[in-house]
């Protein structure tokens, strides 16, 4: 246990969590706080930006993660609208419950709302999974990872090379601390419980193909256009000639998808839809494909830690090292690249690659500790 601590003097820390990714990087964070940190109290808020039971419920009955204290509801809207709501509902909950130090994850819309609103309040926010860039500012993640990042006090990364980011943006080196990567923490956790395909397939009324591709897509720019979205159902039904395709879909996505009539073209080909689905049976799933077809971020993190190899859709990313020392593959979007890469994976079996430092398990435990310490500091006499 770190640097007990009188009661009076009881440090309260503040957790935001609001979408799916947020919860496979807050679970082992609570996790560590309660084995190495017990005196800090720990509020844990969501803000509700995600809801859906698939997106939400189940991953965090998936973790074994507890039910929030606070729901702040705010469902989805525009940009604006979604960022203004988190922003209103949870100035008073912040007021209510006084926080010394508020502890925000990656870089969805709630991480920036409720880091502007702390900062605001004086409250110190820390940030966890921060420096990492793409440079693509018609990202709406950037955005919120910027200005998140200038908004912290204290700023854990979780691969090397985040840390000139930060400095280059001009924020000191005594506040970065290269913790690892939290999202693996849940992996190597959650791994043994992981589903294996057949059974999860099995649920879902899906035939298991032993050799089978997984895609995921969510990203606006991927999918909020209907000729681009369209552009990519047609590689991918030209890649399912060769391998199947499991294709859990995204709210957004299965929108745009039911709009634009691509489901039905979908359904000609070996590209099989399923519903969002529980960390587990995702965990299943990548494990067991020969290649990882996605534009997420988290995915392209995972597919490096599991050694699977990865194809990120999309022209840049803000995980570089998956790149430089992992299985990931910017291939873009465009057709002949994506399918003579894919092509290249099936006949080599893909990059080999190596896991980054430390992204061993521990990423949470070096983040509860040094929270703790600089909370204890701040709060002594
Ligand atoms: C958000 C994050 C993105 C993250 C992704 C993980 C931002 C800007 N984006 O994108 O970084 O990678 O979560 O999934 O914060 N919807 C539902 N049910 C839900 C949630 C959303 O049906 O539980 C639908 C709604 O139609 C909504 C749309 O999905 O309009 C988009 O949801 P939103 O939370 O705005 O962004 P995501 O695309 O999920």
């Amino acid at each position: 246990m770190l640097d007990p601590v009188l009661p009076a003097a009881r440090p309260h820390l503040l957790c935001i969590v609001a979408a799916r990714p947020n919860l496979m990087k807050m679970a082992p964070i609570l996790a560590a706080f309660a084995t190495l940190a017990p005196q800090v109290r720990i509020s844990l808020v969501h803000t509700g930006q995600h809801y859906d039971t698939a997106m939400n419920a189940q991953v965090f009955a998936d973790l074994g993660m507890r039910a929030p204290d606070i729901n702040l509801e705010v469902g989805s809207g525009s940009h604006a609208q979604q960022t203004a709501e988190i922003m209103r509902r949870y100035e008073s909950v912040h007021l209510d419950l006084a926080p010394h130090a508020v502890l925000v994850v990656g870089d969805v819309n709630s991480t920036l709302a409720c880091a502007l609103v702390a900062a605001k309040l004086g409250t110190p926010v820390i940030h966890v999974e921060a420096g990492l860039r793409s440079g693509d500012r018609a990202m709406p993640e950037e955005i919120n990872r910027v200005l998140t990042d200038q908004l912290s006090e204290l700023l854990f990364t979780s691969e090397a090379g985040a840390r000139a980011n930060l400095l280059r943006e001009g924020i000191a080196g005594q506040r970065i601390h290269f913790a690892g990567n939290v999202m693996i923490d849940s992996l190597l956790r959650q791994l043994p419980d992981a589903v294996p395909p057949r059974i999860s397939l099995q649920a879902h009324g899906r035939d298991y193909p032993p050799a089978y591709g997984l895609l995921t897509l969510h990203r606006p720019s991927n999918v909020d256009d209907g000729a681009r979205l369209a552009t990519l159902m047609e590689t991918m039904c030209s890649l399912s000639a060769q391998l199947p395709l499991l294709f859990p879909v995204h709210p957004r996505t299965r929108a745009m998808l039911e709009k634009t009539g691509l489901e039905r073209r979908l359904r000609e080909h070996a590209v099989m839809l399923l519903p969002p689905l529980g960390y587990l049976e995702m965990l299943g799933l990548m494990q067991g494909a020969r290649l990882v077809l996605t534009d997420s971020g988290g995915i392209q993190e995972e597919t490096t830690a599991l050694g699977v190899p990865c194809l990120t859709l999309r022209d840049n990313t803000e995980r570089p090292v998956t790149v430089d020392e992992g299985t990931n593959v910017i291939a873009g979007t465009d057709p002949a690249a994506i399918l003579s890469l894919a092509r290249q994976v099936l006949r080599t079996g893909g990059k080999r690659g190596r896991i980054p430092q430390y992204w061993d398990g521990h990423a949470a435990e070096r983040i509860a500790t040094a929270t703790t310490q600089w909370l204890s500091a701040r709060l002594a006499p």
